[in-house]
């Protein structure tokens, strides 16, 4: 780094504190980059403006009103934004018509960022301590926090659903209501929480602010540090140091990967905010954070769409086959990983980075929202024959219902960089304009990408002038790119970071095209060679398997071949662009595969067995009974509640009485209770079942524990834990008689630790 001496090439007038690192490259403004006719993106674009139009600001402040005093003005709308998590959707929503109006300047999406700030500093100053927020029961919960009187666990402190998290949200949406419709009111608004934030958070003690951190606290760190940046008030950056985990960012400074059994959302926006800390201070252990967090995400914990969790929930690293269900690939994690990835470009443009991107960006962000209603997914599932399950327009307001709300009008945010010597980077091959104004370039880019592998820029300039034009080499391109300046080809190797540098003195109407020849290839799962991904080009390609769920053991064909050459097996289907279909080689049926950004009406495959006819013989018998003995645990589960982990704990109305801690074990989350405590939930039974029985999980490594499990207050059993082989989770079957299930189709468990024992750890229960 060179944190001192360097002068940026771009100077951005928002802040008072550049970049204090050496920048490689600068994203364009929202403005000079307009999406084309033509392309998904610009469909998911209008279907999300659209989206946001429908939605009324005076509702999404019904509950800023209400903890203000002040009258409200509108009913609060359903779904998270009833429940703990209300206001978060106002932050997204703040973000999202900002840059909807940068980038397209209709005067309705600043309409409403207007009537937003101007409401919330009502709030504000009619709450008097610079704090605006509508969480449920928030005064108690941070003057208790400022008081240092602190009950936190993974997503709850003082009995709030990660209150942090929603501040942040507000406070960033508040932000880029500055910095994309230039509303003071909002900044000053914004610094208001600040001070409010400092205020709260200052006297803590460090042991207590760790103690507060254990609770997931969003992007705090970020939205400080570039608070910092535009107002270039140090404390803000001193405090954006406050939010620093350092059960996570230790390790991570470290170069040691934490993510096996940790949420994967709590820790990108992390990563996120060192990111921002290191371009602003130069640390390198900043960076070190942020980069070493991006590798070991991208290269040890993502499936093939460019996303990863498996119920939020990070596994050991490069295990992901076993890990396929109906809620892999939160939306929010790639929301907030590309975010992450354009903070990595601009130190060192590198194809590996976008090439990330493109992945992630067609087949989980594109992927994740409805073509026709522009509805979004929480989850984008990965199970072999699930469907994609999509959010409610006013009652549903998940987490990623309110990133989603960003993602699809900010298409045009990475399409181009600008380098710090004057080049440009092509990043993806998307119809677009950009108007770089300070150099006086049009280019346009017209592009049938991904249907057609090629594209066509042209430059409109004001003189001529010399720089490079930098085009990412797609990974996919295996079969290499042809480009040519005005017909002519030129070189098209791509450089050590993987972009095709084509310098020249560049004249007005000179014109470049790419030809890029797609194909069909197959990408095997990192701990499972024979389970494949079959893609085109860079598109993940969806087996459709039809409206109905499809069987688990004869559903979903396997494919069944000696031949790995998937080019000769998956053919084109005439006149149907992006239309596959296998040939001779799926059983029991051969299978249609479009992409999947496409598939949204029908169960889907992403993934697929693969034998040798030689291996189906000796395997299919096993195979066939692995699934069917899956099967038959599904069908006989009533409830299958995965304890340690956030939603499923919320679902399970999981409540605690004493110490009780989550931890991780081979990827998979355990709770305990220590010192006699308990901890209870709800779990679903079949009424008056004579077979019905609670599975619990335990592992070997834990032993000397000592607990009663009770059923709506009666014993069932007392168990001691003698332990068993380490690293091994083996399972105790409880049967419940009529007595605990007559007339119920719910139970409430308590896990009670006897008098100085410890109870658990139980790291899944299934009834
Ligand atoms: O807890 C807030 C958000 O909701 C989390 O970041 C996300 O994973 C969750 O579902
Ligand atoms: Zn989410």
């Amino acid at each position: 780094i060179n944190a001192q001496n360097y002068t940026p090439l771009k100077v951005d007038k928002r802040f008072k504190v550049q970049s204090k690192v050496t920048l490689q490259a600068y994203p364009f403004d929202l403005d000079e980059v307009t999406l084309l006719e033509g392309s998904p993106f610009k469909n998911a674009m209008d279907k999300d403006a659209a989206y946001l139009l429908s939605i009324e600001p005076q509702r999404l402040l019904h509950r800023f009103y209400l903890n203000a005093g002040l009258p409200t003005k509108g009913a609060v709308y359903g779904g998270w934004e009833s429940e703990g998590l209300s206001g978060h959707t106002l932050g997204h929503y703040l973000s999202a018509c900002a840059m909807m109006y940068a980038s397209s300047q209709q005067k309705v999406f600043k309409d409403r960022v207007n009537e937003m700030v101007t409401a919330l500093a009502e709030c504000q100053k009619a709450r008097k301590t610079g704090y605006v927020g509508a969480i449920p029961k928030e005064d108690s919960i941070f003057t208790k926090v400022s008081r240092g009187e602190i009950k936190s666990g993974g997503f709850d402190l003082n009995g709030g659903w990660s209150p942090w998290y929603t501040v942040h949200k507000v406070m960033a949406g508040l932000l880029d209501a500055y910095l994309y419709c230039g509303n003071q009111q909002a900044l000053a608004v914004v610094t208001g929480m600040a001070d409010w934030t400092g205020k709260t958070v200052n006297p803590l003690s460090p042991e207590l602010l760790q103690k507060m951190l254990k609770c997931e606290y969003g992007g705090m760190a970020e939205v400080l540090a570039n608070l910092y940046a535009i107002t270039g008030k140090k404390e803000y950056l001193d405090l954006s140091y406050k939010f620093y985990d350092d059960f996570v960012m230790v390790p991570l400074s470290k170069r040691i990967n934490p993510m096996a059994g940790k949420h994967s959302n709590t820790n990108v926006p992390k990563a996120i905010g060192s990111a921002r800390q290191y371009e602003l201070t130069g640390l390198e252990s900043d960076k070190t954070i942020a980069s070493f967090f991006w590798d070991i995400m991208v290269h040890h914990h993502t499936y093939v769409i460019g996303g990863n969790s498996n119920y939020e929930y990070c596994g050991e690293p490069d295990k992901l086959s076993e890990h396929l269900s109906d809620n892999t690939c939160e939306t929010c994690n790639t929301y907030n990983m590309l975010k992450l990835t354009r903070h990595l470009f601009t130190w060192q443009p590198n194809s590996e980075l976008t090439n990330y991107y493109e992945r992630a960006l067609y087949n989980h962000i594109l992927a994740s929202q409805n073509p026709e209603s522009g509805m979004m997914c929480y989850f984008v599932p990965l199970r072999m024959g699930t469907k994609k399950d999509f959010s409610d327009q006013f009652n549903t307001f998940t987490c990623c219902v309110g990133s989603g709300m960003e993602n699809h009008v900010k298409y045009n945010e990475s399409i181009y960089f600008q380098g710090a010597d004057g080049s440009l980077f092509v990043n993806l091959f998307i119809p677009s304009r950009l108007n770089w104004k300070d150099k006086g370039l049009v280019l346009t880019q017209q592009t049938q990408y991904p249907t057609q592998g090629n594209s066509q820029l042209t430059l409109e300039l004001r003189k001529s002038q010399k720089f490079a034009l930098k085009i990412r080499k797609p990974w996919w391109a295996t079969n290499g790119v042809q480009v040519k300046v005005n017909g002519q080809s030129v070189a098209s190797e791509p450089d050590a970071n993987g972009y095709i540098v084509v310098e020249r003195t560049w004249n007005n109407r000179d014109q470049v095209t790419l030809d890029m020849p797609m194909q069909v290839y197959s990408e095997s799962m990192p701990d499972n060679k024979d389970r494949i991904a079959l893609l085109y080009g860079p598109l993940v390609l969806a087996g459709q398997l039809g409206k109905e769920n499809p069987d688990p053991v004869y559903g979903i064909p396997v494919l069944l071949t000696d031949n790995k050459n998937v080019n000769q097996w998956v053919k084109s289907v005439e006149n149907s662009p992006l239309t596959f279909k296998t040939q001779q080689v799926a059983v029991p049926f051969e299978v249609t595969l479009i992409p999947f950004y496409q598939s949204y009406q029908q169960h889907y495959s992403v993934y697929w067995d693969y034998f040798t006819k030689a291996g189906w013989e000796e395997k299919k018998a096993a195979y066939e009974a692995e699934k069917k003995r899956q099967k038959e645990i599904e069908d006989k589960t009533v409830d299958n509640f995965r304890i340690g982990e956030m939603q499923p704990e919320r679902d399970h109305n999981l409540t605690i009485d004493g110490e009780s801690y989550v931890s991780d074990a081979l990827g998979r989350t355990g709770r305990e209770v220590r010192k006699g405590g308990s901890f209870s939930f709800d779990l679903k039974i079949k009424a008056n079942s004579t077979q019905a029985s609670i599975l619990m999980t335990y592992i070997g490594d834990d032993k000397g524990r000592f607990f009663d499990i009770l059923v709506d207050g009666q014993v069932l059993a007392t168990q001691e834990l003698k332990g068993g082989a380490t690293g091994k989770f083996y399972d105790i079957s409880y049967p419940l008689n009529t007595s605990f299930t007559a007339n119920k189709n719910k139970i409430r468990v308590t896990i009670k630790a006897h008098t100085g024992k410890t109870a658990g750890r139980v790291f899944g229960v299934r009834s």
